[in-house]
């Protein structure tokens, strides 16, 4: 036994509301195994009503993890209210992100899975929580938000009064949205190469007038590509969402994706896996599920990278619909669209 494998065993302790395990949401503090005992803090962001039945469950976890041992368990449990934090420092340039609380990249391997999808619909899911939002398509080769949000002949005015120009954001849903989309017609093909993308890129981002916010989305093209490196080295993430199908294609770009945010130069945090079009559920038979990508594709992943699912999206023809309408389903209380609230649930206990 040591500090690592009891911290694996209690990974597999999920919090009954949110779902996910304790060590994830940062519950587990000062791991010490000594005299025959197991000891740890159990940290709650707030009081929790669930408390001793978590903590139970952290004790059964260890003993089936360590059947052979003989070990006393000392598990402390506090409470612990999280402040509020301002970003402290921020560097030169990124000045329209000092009030942005939590900077989340909403990434893929593999382009059409639906993260255009799925980064629109959490971010209205975000704000009809209470939450302060953001959303800047960063998608230079094929910006969408423009057209899912019904914003596309919307031009974005520009504030020069500090001395330096600064674009003001579309507000739309309550949700603060940017997109290169705006700045080019509809109709036209947008045509960029390397470090131009990359720049025009970062100008949607960091030149524009953000305001406070609790999250700011970042919608990135897909692939992995010089310019992804570029971005996500020069913006403060938080971390960094990738979205999937469960086809074993598009598994394999995940993995490339996880990779490059974990690699050295770059070692921003998976937050999780989020799997779209997980199954087909065709409206006159809502029992009915029909794996068409495969089942469960992205757990395995999750598994393997150890990184948590975040949600699990259906294939189901009202979210094309509402998207091709500009009318996001996470604006709608319908049971179609809850998979979107919840999946904010989850990326709400993750950062708060
Ligand atoms: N769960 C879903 N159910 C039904 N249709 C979906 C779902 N997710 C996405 N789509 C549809 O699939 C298409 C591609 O989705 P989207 O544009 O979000 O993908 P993307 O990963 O952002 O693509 P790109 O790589 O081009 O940026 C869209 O027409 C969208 O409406
Ligand atoms: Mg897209």
């Amino acid at each position: 036994m040591d500090i690592k494998l009891v911290e694996e065993a209690l990974r597999g302790v999920q919090h009954p509301v949110k779902e996910i395990d304790v060590v994830t949401l940062g519950m587990v503090e000062d791991i010490k195994i000594e005299d025959g005992k197991v000891r740890f803090k159990l940290v709650f962001p707030s009081p929790d009503a669930l408390s001793s039945s978590i903590k139970k469950s952290c004790e059964e976890a260890l003993r089936r993890a360590f059947p052979a041992e003989e070990f006393k368990i000392s598990i402390m449990e506090l409470v612990r209210e999280r402040k509020i934090q301002k970003r402290q420092t921020v560097a030169l340039g990124q000045e329209s992100l000092e009030n942005v609380r939590h900077i989340v990249a909403i990434a893929s391997g593999k382009g059409g899975v639906g993260k255009s999808t799925v980064a629109v619909n959490l971010a209205i899911a975000l704000a009809r929580a209470g939450f302060r939002v953001g959303l800047s398509d960063a998608d230079v080769y094929g910006p969408s938000v423009p057209k899912m949000t019904d914003t596309e002949f919307e031009h974005p005015q520009v504030d020069d009064s500090t001395g330096k120009e600064m674009i003001i954001p579309i507000e739309k849903y309550g949700v603060k949205w940017m997109s290169i989309g705006y700045f080019s017609k509809p109709d036209q093909p947008l045509i960029w190469r390397g470090p131009m993308a990359s720049n025009a890129l970062k100008q949607m981002i960091l030149q524009v007038q953000w305001g406070e916010l609790d999250f700011l989305l970042i919608d990135l093209p897909p692939g992995t590509g010089d310019i992804h490196i570029s971005l996500v080295q020069d913006i403060p993430l938080s971390g960094a969402i990738v979205v999937s199908t469960p086809q074993p294609v598009a598994l394999a770009d995940v993995e490339k994706g996880i990779n490059m945010f974990r690699s050295k130069n770059i070692d921003k945090p998976i937050l999780g896996l989020v799997e779209n079009m997980s199954w087909f559920t065709p409206e006159e038979l809502p029992n009915n599920r029909y794996y068409i990508f495969g089942k469960d594709g992205c757990a395995v992943m999750a598994k393997k990278f150890n990184v948590p699912l975040l949600g699990q999206i259906p294939l189901i023809q009202s979210i094309r619909e509402s998207g091709d309408a500009g009318e996001p389903i996470a604006l709608m209380d319908r049971e179609d669209g809850k998979s979107f609230g919840k999946l904010a649930e989850k990326l709400i206990a993750i950062l708060e």
